[in-house]
């Protein structure tokens, strides 16, 4: 086990040492394929959320550049598990998926597996690794991911077990090779971490402390995608909100928003995720001028519940929220609002829980991700006694789950009939007569098109709904 080190270097340093270990292990690759009479292939297996998708796009890219061919499947060279530990179950799909790997690993003498992402910044995670999944090759987290070529110039130099996990990092490397996985839309982050430590929330610890990056470097990133062929951005961050306050010279997420909007060619701009302790009047409006920003709020609630909310740790409460909603909702008439749920919070009541559902009733959101509470060792809530009996939440589960399909329906009924907006994202995979694309809340559109329609935007009938898609037409082709 050794381990590079949190250097001193500065970010622009840093990254040509990135640049000269991507030429090492090019021919380190070389050789080995040479000897393998072959060429060899990865396969990056992501988990979790836009967070993690991005960060897997920057692998994959120094893969490429390095030499690999991509594979179909886990049958590779190559493998890396991208990993999410937000909730146990997310934890426990890649222990499941782990075992197989190394059956297949006894098979394929150049196989070098890899395990990167949120989990492997719990150190009892890596515990478990070095104890039960001992021909792992290389354990990286979520602070280190700009070395990545130097920690692959490691691992196929030896076979041993390589760890290398950082408490925190103050460094954006810039500049990277990326591979985008689709070639009109693609992910920007905008910030990286998280300070709010919601008391059931887990990211704060393996993300660390929030950084902003530059408005000029994310301006730069926006322009040459769109030079590259995108026309959808998507600018992520775990609150994006509070981007740019810690900078050396604050801005806004507001003002940031007015910038992407002005790049030429860009067709699209999406964000996420908002947090309600941070929505300013400002964002609103900026949302309303912005033609290319999609009339879509994702706004996690996590629960209706003034009591909960203040030991959630998240700093509003219902009413606060409902009054969001209603300003995002008088600025845009049309807006798409969706949003994410906790059921069974510690000490969660029936009457907490109907407070949620109340607030649910009330927003009739496009759209709802509702999940059970998992317990995350380390965080506050953790901690708290209470923890609502398993039986209890399934129930609440299903009842919550039952009202938002419903709304979901209802809503979605509502544009039957209309002409939208839809972004052209692919060929149909079932029939070959047909395209697939996005409104811009989101939602699946079915229509007669061709490849060429890919990356652009038309007006669609929408004909028929068929609950959570839509078949339309296009309107004056
Ligand atoms: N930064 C975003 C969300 C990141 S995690 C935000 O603040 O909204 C995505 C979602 O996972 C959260 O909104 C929350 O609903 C859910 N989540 C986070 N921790 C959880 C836990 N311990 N149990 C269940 N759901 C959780
Ligand atoms: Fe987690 Fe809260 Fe941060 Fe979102 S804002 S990532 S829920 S701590
Ligand atoms: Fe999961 Fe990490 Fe995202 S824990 S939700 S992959 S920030």
């Amino acid at each position: 086990m050794s381990e590079t080190k949190n250097t001193t270097l500065d970010a622009a340093s840093e990254r040509l040492l990135q640049y000269d270990n991507i030429e090492i292990a090019k021919g380190l690759l070389a050789e080995i394929e040479k000897k393998a009479g072959r060429k060899l292939t990865y396969y990056v297996k992501t988990f979790g959320c836009q967070m993690n998708a991005r960060d897997s796009e920057k692998i994959e890219g120094i893969l490429e550049m390095v030499g690999y061919e991509e594979a179909e499947s886990e049958n590779a060279d190559f493998v890396l598990y991208n990993t999410c530990t937000v909730r146990e179950n997310a934890n426990n799909k890649v222990y499941g998926r782990l075992g197989n790997l190394l059956n297949m690993k006894k098979k394929n003498p150049y196989m070098k597996i890899a395990l990167c992402g949120c989990m492997m910044q719990e150190p009892e995670v890596v515990e478990k690794i070095k104890s039960s999944y001992r021909k792992v090759n290389l354990i990286f987290g979520t602070h280190n991911i700009y070395k990545f070529a130097e920690l692959l110039v490691h691992c196929l130099s030896s076979d041993k077990m390589l760890i290398d996990i950082w408490k925190d990092t103050d460094k954006i490397v810039e500049n990277l090779p990326v591979k985008r996985k689709f070639s009109f839309k693609s992910g920007v982050n905008i910030m990286f971490g998280c300070n709010n430590f919601c008391s059931y929330c887990i990211v704060p610890y393996v993300r660390g402390r929030e950084r902003s990056r530059e408005p000029i470097e994310i301006i730069r990133e926006c322009e040459s995608l769109v030079k590259d062929g995108v026309t959808e951005i998507m600018l992520l961050g775990q609150n994006v909100n509070s981007y740019g306050k810690n900078l050396e010279n604050p801005i806004r997420f507001s003002d940031l928003l007015r910038e992407v909007n002005k790049i030429e060619g860009l067709k699209r701009i999406r964000f996420m995720t908002s947090h309600p302790k941070d929505l300013s009047d400002d964002l609103i409006a900026a949302m309303a001028e912005c033609d290319k920003v999609c009339p879509h709020m994702h706004l996690p609630l996590q629960s209706g519940s003034d009591r909960l909310l203040k030991l959630m740790n998240r700093h509003y409460t219902k009413e606060q929220y409902l009054n969001l909603v209603e300003k995002l909702r008088n600025a845009m008439p049309n807006v798409a609002i969706t949003t994410d749920i906790i059921v069974g919070f510690p000490g969660e009541t029936e009457e907490d829980f109907l407070e949620t559902m109340d607030v649910v009733r009330q927003v009739e959101y496009d759209n709802a991700f509702t999940f059970i509470y998992s317990k995350r060792t380390g965080t506050p809530a953790a901690r708290m006694d209470d923890q609502v009996p398993e039986d209890v939440v399934k129930e609440r589960f299903d009842r919550l789950l039952a009202l938002v399909q419903e709304n979901a329906a209802k809503k979605a009924n509502l544009l039957t009939g209309s002409v939208a907006e839809v972004m052209v994202e692919q060929m149909n995979e079932q029939d070959e007569s047909l395209v697939t694309g996005r409104l811009a809340n989101n939602a699946l559109v079915h229509f007669p098109g061709k490849a060429y329609m890919i990356g652009n935007l038309y007006q669609v009938q929408l004909e028929e709904c068929k609950g959570f898609y839509y078949l339309g037409k296009v309107v004056n082709p």
